[in-house]
């Protein structure tokens, strides 16, 4: 049961802190409030390397002293001056187009070795969902000789410094058919077990040698305050003391305890997103932290505090802003911030790895697009994440520091960096990929029993009623849910796609699903499986109901105004349990999710409930910890995230004003303990979060379509074939004879409904609630505007209209024809019209339809980021009403 532990050994030292103006809250550090008198300025604090647990891994602190101002980290990994000398010495030897080669990374669908070669590219990246070949099958051999050919391509540059290539190993080695995929970190979270973290994260790294790739995207050092996040569970914890220690032993996982040189069991690990991307307000993803600089330096910093005292050789900017007026805080989008960058990561922290910038996370930056952004790179951006754009971008970048527009002495600072890095892990001297430690190994490859340990350890226990679990071997149990064979839904997003959808079982030939798991260690006799729920649970000992969540990833998998109501994201789950529980037969419930949901009806219908978080290929280890003498010492596991009890509790933290949740940060039961969780509150939250509008005045945007359509509304299309519309589903596709819809990137990675109309007839696209109208009138109040984005394709032929409908034929509509036209084309454009141009004909009280575009030529435009914004109509680039009729 024991799990592999290298031999770590490390220097202790004890972290010094300053202690200055620190109040503890729950147990938690907390930003003090101001004092009335100046302090004498206290001296910068540091951050060394950490007290150690009893099982010699970073030690997870009940008390994190509060800080006053950001710590200087110390690095185990020391500078060496001697490396430096040689390092400044190819520096000196390399062109301008070299320099900025060296700074570049394409995305390897978008680069052959050829294109390496001639633009000298120092690195390259898969991204989420993108294999050798584009073939999702891709075998180790595969990905090895597309490395080796990089690698070789780069080796006959006349500077030979060899390519390194990033890829997004987050939960293993998750873009690779075969591989073992572990956990997700928010289960790892819960085990509240440093060691192992380290032990995935070195196992990770040999993963990731086995198949030929230099570094990971790993780990994610999210804080997550508020659970509507999509990438909720990417963070191991809402806690920071969790993510501090965490983010340590993540990095000595992955760089396999490096203080010299990476060595052969370790990759380049990445702290990313730095910084506050689990504090966007309403969990938006690259949406707005709006955190003071006391909570940015306590809650988010932390991890990084932890991971680059291991010694992370990289750190991926944000996509994040960090803004708020109130506070004079005004940074706009991290990738811009000079004072995020250079002033506290590199200067204050002292930071001397690589900063690489997010997935064309520099396109976001005002005044940038994908492929020009001096202002990034001034900031401090080292490495350039462009994916696609990246021959635009060394030209551009070019040009940028012939005149001047960017220091030679900056792009000599980035180009150092990396080579610093490279360095440091060892692979300005290694061999080709295929010759290196663990290519091609099939064992490196395959973790299962380490992947099976982790699993046991993060299952969590909230609920076990006359202590049902564990069940007694060889009982025979009835197997229902959604969820009970399906390895998509276990290992959740970024799993093979990068959304983890589109997966099969078949696609996991590794893999283990929890049915799987439990006819290993019930007997396959013992076991019967009903999807469907149509078998009678009488005679069986229990029901085992296996349900929760789909897989999503980043934006797609945020609830925005969606409550965190189970029953209503998941209505096909209640309706299981409704079919088995109450019928004498004890319900287990296995819930299979990424992030805490309100989910008291479930708990009410079942006798036990078991998190079991997104457990990755080894769902044998979900089985164990139901089954007396599988489960070990039994459950242990505790939440690292808070458990609401109604549907609209979020963000729901420790230090939340009126913390009252169902089950708070740190419970779990353990196995045989006496506890019983009554019946619950079944209380329905309603439709969604926040202020609809109503009578009163709106103070928040309505988001109505944000990369995919947010609840109530629904996303159509329609024509004179079928003017009831039909949907456009998830994958954003539809079509009719007269229009079409396909997904289409606008701002970031699919988020626009490419919308074509061929000519042949009239269509609209619209989005629409379905089940009824809502009372808006708060947004009309409110000045607001219908705002989006949109990037026109080629201009309407046509009369064209923007309306909107409260239940056609009532409706009101504005002539749009010129607006369309008049726009750039190819260009991204956002486009506000005020809600007063519809005052003429729409019931605001009873809308159903706030997004409507109609026209009967020729016309094709991408959509995205629908939404009524308070205050719209008053922006200067607003539209004025008399300019569209
Ligand atoms: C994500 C990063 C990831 C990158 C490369 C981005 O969309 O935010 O976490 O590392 O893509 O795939
Ligand atoms: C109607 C059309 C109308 C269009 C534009 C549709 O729902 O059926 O006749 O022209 O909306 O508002």
């Amino acid at each position: 049961m024991a799990r592999r532990s290298p031999g770590w050994s490390r220097a202790r030292r004890t972290t010094v802190a300053a202690l200055a103006g620190l109040t503890l809250l729950g147990g938690v550090a907390h930003a003090a409030p101001s004092p009335a008198a100046a302090p004498a300025p206290a001296a910068q604090p540091e951050i060394g390397q950490p007290a150690l647990d009893k099982n010699g891994c970073a030690r997870i602190e009940q008390n994190l002293p509060t800080l006053s101002d950001w710590p200087k980290v110390d690095s185990q990994i020391a500078k060496n001056p001697k490396d430096e000398q040689r390092i400044a010495q190819i520096v000196a030897g390399m062109t301008l187009e070299e320099k900025v080669g060296q700074m570049t990374q394409p995305e390897i669908s978008a680069i052959t070795p050829d294109e390496v070669k001639q633009y000298a590219i120092g690195s390259v990246l898969n991204g989420g969902g993108s294999w050798p070949g584009g073939n999702k099958h891709a075998t180790q051999q595969d990905w090895l000789n597309l490395a080796d050919a990089y690698w070789t391509a780069s080796k006959s540059t006349r500077t030979r410094i060899p390519v390194i290539w990033g890829i997004d190993a987050v939960h293993g080695n998750n873009n690779v058919y075969g591989a073992t995929v572990f956990p997700q970190n928010i289960a790892l979270g819960a085990a509240h077990d440093s060691c192992l973290v380290r032990d995935v994260e070195n196992a990770t790294a040999r993963q990731i040698r086995a198949t030929g790739q230099d570094w990971a995207f790993a780990p994610t050092l999210a804080v997550v305050q508020d659970d509507r996040w999509g990438r909720t569970y990417e963070g191991f914890s809402e806690d920071p003391r969790i993510t501090r220690a965490y983010g340590y032993e993540a990095i000595n996982g992955l760089q396999d305890g490096a203080t010299k040189r990476i060595g052969y069991n370790g990759v380049i690990a990445t702290a990313k997103h730095f910084i506050g991307d689990g504090g966007t307000t309403n969990g938006q993803d690259q949406g707005v932290n709006a955190s003071s600089e006391a909570d940015m330096i306590n809650i988010h910093g932390q991890g990084y505090y932890g991971a680059l005292a291991a010694g992370s050789q990289t750190v991926m900017a944000s996509f994040n802003s960090w803004t708020n007026p109130d506070l004079g805080i005004n940074e706009g989008k991290i990738h811009g911030s000079d004072k995020a960058l250079n002033q506290i990561l590199k200067g204050k922290i002292g930071f001397d790895g690589l900063v690489v910038s997010d997935w064309n996370g520099i396109g976001q930056v005002t005044g940038c697009t994908n492929a020009s952004c001096p202002r990034a790179i001034n900031a401090g951006i080292d490495l350039v994440m462009v994916p696609n754009d990246w021959k635009a971008f060394i030209t551009n970048t070019v040009a940028q520091v012939r005149d001047g527009e960017i220091a030679q002495s900056r792009i000599d600072d980035a180009v150092t960096r990396i080579l610093r890095v490279k360095l440091r892990a060892g692979i300005l001297d290694e061999q080709k990929p295929s010759d290196r430690s663990y290519a091609n190994s099939d064992e490196a490859l395959k973790d299962n029993w380490l992947a099976r340990d982790a699993v046991r350890e993060s299952q969590t226990l909230l609920k076990n009623n006359n202590n049902v679990l564990p069940l007694k071997p060889k009982s025979k149990v009835l197997v229902v849910g959604k969820s009970a064979d399906s390895i998509s839904n276990q290992t959740g997003g970024w799993t093979l796609s990068w959304q983890g959808t589109g997966n099969t079982n078949a696609d996991f030939p590794n893999a283990t699903s929890i049915l799987g798991g439990l006819r290993q260690d019930l007997g396959t006799a013992n076991v019967t499986y009903d999807p469907t729920g149509t078998v009678d649970p009488k005679g069986y000992d229990a029901v085992i109901a296996v349900i929760g969540e789909t897989p999503y990833a980043e934006g797609v998998g945020d609830l925005q105004r969606k409550t965190l109501e189970a029953a209503k994201l998941y209505p096909e789950d209640l309706a299981t349990l409704d079919k088995v529980s109450g019928k004498g037969t004890p319900v287990v419930t296995v819930y299979v999710s990424g992030r805490p949901l309100y989910v008291n009806k479930e708990l009410n219908r079942s006798d036990a409930f078991v998190e079991a978080w997104l457990p990755g290929t080894e769902g044998g280890g979900v089985a164990d910890m139901l089954v007396k003498g599988k489960d070990g010492t039994g459950f242990q596991a505790k939440l690292s995230y808070s458990w609401p009890k109604s549907a609209c509790q979020t963000p729901l933290n420790p230090w939340s004003p009126n913390y009252d949740p169902l089950f708070p940060l740190g419970y779990g039961l353990k196995t045989g303990q006496h506890a019983t969780v009554g019946q619950l509150d079944e209380t329905e939250g309603p439709v969604t979060c926040g202020s609809t509008g109503g009578g009163g005045t709106a103070t928040e945007d309505l988001p109505i379509f944000d990369r995919t359509a947010v609840a109530p509304y629904q996303a159509f299309i329609g024509s004179a074939e079928n003017w009831g519309g039909t949907l456009i589903g998830p994958n954003g596709t539809a079509s009719h004879s007269a229009i079409n819809v396909v997904p289409a990137d606008v701002n970031v990675q699919a988020d626009g409904l490419k919308t074509t109309w061929t000519g042949t007839g009239a269509g609209q696209v619209y989005l629409q609630n379905p089940s009824g109208t809502n009372d808006l009138r708060g947004y009309l109040n409110a000045d607001s505007a219908l705002e989006f984005d949109v990037i026109v394709n080629s201009p309407p032929v046509n009369r064209t209209v923007v309306s909107m409908h409260c239940v056609y034929p009532c409706f009101s509509e504005v002539k749009a024809t010129k607006l369309f036209t008049d726009l750039p084309a190819g260009q991204k454009a956002t486009v506000k019209i005020p809600l007063s141009c519809f005052a003429n004909g729409l019931d605001f009280q009873n809308v159903n339809t706030p997004f409507l575009v109609y026209t009967d030529g020729a016309f094709s435009a991408s959509f995205a980021n629908v939404r009524w914004s308070p205050g719209g109509a008053k922006d200067p680039d607003a539209k004025a009403c008399s300019d569209l009729t």
